[in-house]
């Protein structure tokens, strides 16, 4: 098949530089943003008298016809075509015949191609804000559900404090929180028009690239045409802010594996969506929570991988580029598939609350509150660490809690205790001891709640 730009060779292209270089077998992904942009880039041309208003017409009639083709999966792509926009213009041309040819005047595929990658990188944005969002609304409704349901908090994977598992929810919203601040952010340098900007220095042709910007929504152009072509710093920070999504899904989804254990059973996941063994009959494994926290790697290998192909790169464009884009649609589609599954398996997770309630009966996590206790009382904190450690000493070798202890065995360790400390060692009382701003008490996890609800309700 004839190629687009085959004027100055002589001979046809060697099959395998088609197969090596041919992006269609993914780039097909932004049919519909090439589209999109090309309606956007012939109503300017039109505008502005560079082709007239009837060709204008009859080249949007032909690419909305492919737009109709793409949405019902109707279209056929070739890798004789390279990639999308070759792929597009062909069928525009052999939609509407020669005058199809007149959509590519003032622009190239190097401006094309980076607007599309805009357009895509904003429509992916709101999709994944709006992801994060349904995982905010479940840890929102399992933390409202479980204020007063007491489980170990811990440090270093050892028992710490108790705490409450509404805390241990609202820790996570808090992260998705920033996640979701970072995408909104990079949208500031997603909704930039390269379109215009040529090849790489700008066209001949009396263009109006502002108002391809307003038609497709753009904030504002690239002010320099060459930047426009080689920046792909936006895909760059998407990646990167997919990355530390992918951090805090994988951290979340560690503390499921562990709590679904035999070892915690803290949590049970809903049947619906765990696995079985195909030899042991009666195994119920935490799959997804296990991939999701797996797929990290092939996210953080995106951004690594990206970061790679742009270093050292001259400007302008380069055909490394194409390389931005199996990368980035990999990422979006790993975080869309997790996400989509995070917020039911969250939904529909059973919290043991007597497991857990079971736990802190079980450990020293009371301690601090016995030098806190002392410490109240006038002993400098220092010396009051010292003493209870002592007594947690005493404890493990007589092979009790803290709790078990009587009031004569308190008093020989140090005489500033009284009958209340039993009180002060409860795991409720822990807990909601723990008043200062940000704390566990319930009363501070209520303002939390309060918090978190009104700042889901701002993004509506
Ligand atoms: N498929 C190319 C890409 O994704 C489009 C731009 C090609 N430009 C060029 N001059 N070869 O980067």
């Amino acid at each position: 098949m004839a190629k687009l730009w085959g004027g100055r060779f002589t001979k046809s292209t060697n099959k395998l530089v088609d197969e090596y270089t041919a992006s269609i077998s993914y780039d097909q992904e932004l049919a519909k943003e090439d589209i999109e942009g090309s309606l956007a880039h012939v109503q300017m041309l039109g505008e502005c008298g560079i082709i007239t208003m009837e060709e204008t017409k009859t080249i949007q009639k032909g690419l909305q016809s492919i737009l109709n083709k793409v949405e019902r999966g109707e279209a056929k792509f070739s890798t004789d075509m390279e990639d999308i926009h070759m792929n597009i213009e062909k069928m525009l041309i052999d939609e509407i015949g020669p005058v199809g040819g007149k959509l590519h005047t003032g622009r190239s595929r190097n401006d094309q191609v980076a607007t599309d990658m805009h357009l895509y990188m904003r429509k992916k944005t709101h999709t994944l804000i709006d992801l994060l969002e349904d995982v905010q609304y479940a840890l929102l409704e399992q933390a409202k559900a479980n204020v007063d349901t007491i489980l170990p908090g811990y440090t270093h994977l050892q028992r710490a404090q108790p705490i409450s598992f509404a805390h241990h929810m609202l820790a996570y919203f808090w992260m998705f929180e920033r996640d979701k601040g970072r995408l909104k952010d990079s949208l500031k340098r997603i909704n930039i028009l390269p379109l215009g900007a040529g090849a790489l220095a700008g066209t001949t042709f009396p263009i109006d690239r502002r108002r391809v910007a307003d038609l497709l929504q753009f904030d504002d152009i690239y002010p320099n045409s060459m930047d426009a072509v080689s920046d792909r710093d936006f895909v760059v920070e998407a990646l990167a802010d997919c990355s530390l999504i992918m951090v805090h899904l994988s951290r979340l989804s560690e503390e499921m594996v562990l709590w679904s254990s035999q070892e915690f059973q803290f949590i049970e996941l809903d049947d619906a969506f765990c696995t079985g063994s195909s030899i042991m009959p009666q195994k119920k494994n935490p799959d997804v929570s296990e991939l999701l926290r797996g797929k990290t790697g092939r996210v953080f290998g995106h951004l690594v991988g990206l970061l790679t192909v742009l270093k050292g790169l001259p400007l302008a464009y380069n055909k490394d580029m194409q390389e931005d884009k199996e990368g980035i649609f990999d990422t979006v589609k790993t975080l869309e598939g997790a996400l989509q599954l995070l917020a039911p398996i969250l939904e529909t997770m059973n919290v043991k609350k007597e497991r857990m309630r079971h736990a802190v009966e079980k450990d020293y996590s009371n301690a601090t509150d016995i030098a806190d206790y002392l410490a109240k009382k006038g002993l400098p904190f220092r010396e009051a660490h010292e003493v209870t450690g002592k007594m947690v000493l005493y404890a493990i070798e007589s092979k009790k809690y803290l709790l078990d202890l009587d009031l004569e065995e308190f008093k020989q360790f140090n005489s500033l205790f009284e009958a209340d400390i039993f009180e002060a060692l409860k795991p409720e009382h822990v807990m909601r001891a723990r008043e200062s701003e940000g704390g566990t008490a319930p009363h501070q996890i209520e303002k939390q709640l309060k918090l978190a609800e009104t700042m889901l309700h701002q993004n509506q």
